[in-house]
């Protein structure tokens, strides 16, 4: 089995664990666990929106997209067109669920299937991947194809190297047979060199580290 054939599994089982991060109605040791390991799902998901907050009639990729919780606050805030794609079907059956309700179907859709190998027709103001390099076997592929597809902003999250959590998330991820990559600093401007991105910020947030890259296209 491939490398992404082994994430796309992974997540088909862990769909539901992982979007209860979001919630907070949930088990007191759930709680203590999302706290002490996970608490960077939701924080970066903050820093996401106070980073860009000009979304009127802006249009968005969420790469990875998940559950769909960025979908559904990007729609709230006024996006004029949100895309989600994501391979693992229950990540994008609870996507569905979540938006069902919406009144403003035509802004959004979610795709099930393998970014790198699905052909989008158009570009995108901002393209969104949050939790996914951490899964990338080619990340500098990934990062490629990002930047053909955006003009705007590209806002990516990439797991530290060297944390006390990361041999912990290693192991853990290893024993479900899935495989987990980790960046310093070096290895994300190394990516952004491969790809000669050269306007961008690093933020550091816990756990991660958050790309704000500006590709200077007229958005
Ligand atoms: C940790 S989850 C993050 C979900 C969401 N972005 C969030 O932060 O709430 C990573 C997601 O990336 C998806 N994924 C990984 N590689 C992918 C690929 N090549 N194409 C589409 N989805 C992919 C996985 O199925 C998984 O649902």
């Amino acid at each position: 089995m491939s490398s992404e054939e082994k994430v796309k599994k992974y997540f088909q089982k862990k769909a539901i664990r992982f979007d209860t991060i979001y919630e907070e109605n949930k088990s007191f040791s759930q709680k203590v666990v999302d706290r002490l390991f996970r608490q960077v799902v939701k924080d970066r998901f903050d820093l996401t929106f106070q980073k860009i907050s000009e979304l009127k009639g802006k249009t968005v990729l969420d790469v990875g997209c998940g559950s769909g919780r960025y979908t559904l606050e990007f729609v709230r805030k006024g996006a004029e067109k949100i895309v989600g794609i994501d391979f693992a079907h229950s990540m994008i059956d609870l996507a569905n669920s979540y938006v069902k309700d919406l009144a403003e179907k035509e802004r959004y859709q979610f795709i099930c299937g393998d970014f790198m190998k699905y052909d989008f027709k158009d570009q995108f103001d901002y393209i969104l991947a949050m939790g996914l390099f951490d899964y990338l076997r080619t990340p500098s592929d990934y990062l490629a194809k990002m930047k053909s597809l955006a003009c705007g902003k590209i806002i990516a999250s990439f797991p530290k190297r060297w944390t006390w959590r990361t041999p912990i998330r290693k192991i853990r991820l290893s024993l479900a047979g899935c495989s987990v990559y980790f960046y310093s600093r070096r290895d994300i401007e190394r990516l952004l060199e491969e790809n000669q991105i050269n306007q961008y910020e690093i933020v550091n947030l816990s756990r991660d580290f958050i790309l704000i890259a500006d590709l200077g296209r007229k958005v």
